[in-house]
């Protein structure tokens, strides 16, 4: 597997990852609303599948914000889940963003995305904001977003979580 920076033609697949995952290309995040396939980012490739290169399994995008002081990773998925795949793609956004000059990283991840928010954490990030209602918020404009989320948790907030990024 390899990652690397995404390509004009990768955009139909980021297009049904971020469907897949978001239910739009549109992604909201704390009230902000990111046109998602036209972000920066990257994807994962296995090599092993011959043929156009390889086969896509995950995707990372991500927003410098106004300022350059720091950026947000909007989306990461990936479709071969416990094999590194989050964890490269990850790494990849972050590394990208620190070499932007930005001092911050920071993601919103949905109150029951237990797994997310347990992925994250041990990859150094920490919770920084909870951001109540936000989601609820998010629906009235986003019809696709369901009332219950992973586990049978009600989808209510978003969490935020950081990294602060060593530039020199
Ligand atoms: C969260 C998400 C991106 C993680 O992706 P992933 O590809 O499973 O991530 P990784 O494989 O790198 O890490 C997951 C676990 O697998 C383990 N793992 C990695 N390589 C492994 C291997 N070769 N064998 C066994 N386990 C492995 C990791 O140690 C990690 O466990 P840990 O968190 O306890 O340390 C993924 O679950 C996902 O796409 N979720 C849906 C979308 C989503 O919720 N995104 C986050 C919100 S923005």
């Amino acid at each position: 597997m390899h990652v690397r920076a995404v390509q004009p033609d990768d955009l139909p697949f980021i297009r049904e990852e971020l469907i897949r995952h978001w239910g739009d290309v549109g992604v909201w995040s704390i009230g902000r609303r990111y046109q998602a396939d036209e972000l920066p980012g990257f994807v994962a490739v296995d090599d092993s599948r011959a043929g156009d290169g390889g086969e896509r399994i995950g995707l990372v995008t991500y927003c410098v914000q106004d300022g350059g002081y720091q950026a947000e990773i909007v989306t990461l998925s990936s479709r071969r889940e416990n094999n590194g795949v989050g964890t490269a793609l990850l790494d990849a956004a972050v590394e990208a963003i620190r070499k932007s000059g930005c001092v911050r990283a920071y993601l919103c991840t949905t109150n029951d995305n237990l797994r997310a928010l347990g992925f994250y954490q041990k990859r150094g990030w920490r919770l920084a904001m909870l951001h109540k209602g936000f989601i609820e918020e998010a629906r009235k404009r986003k019809a696709v977003i369901p009332e219950f989320g992973m586990h049978g948790i009600r989808l209510r907030d978003e969490i935020e979580l950081e990294i602060f990024l060593d530039t020199a």
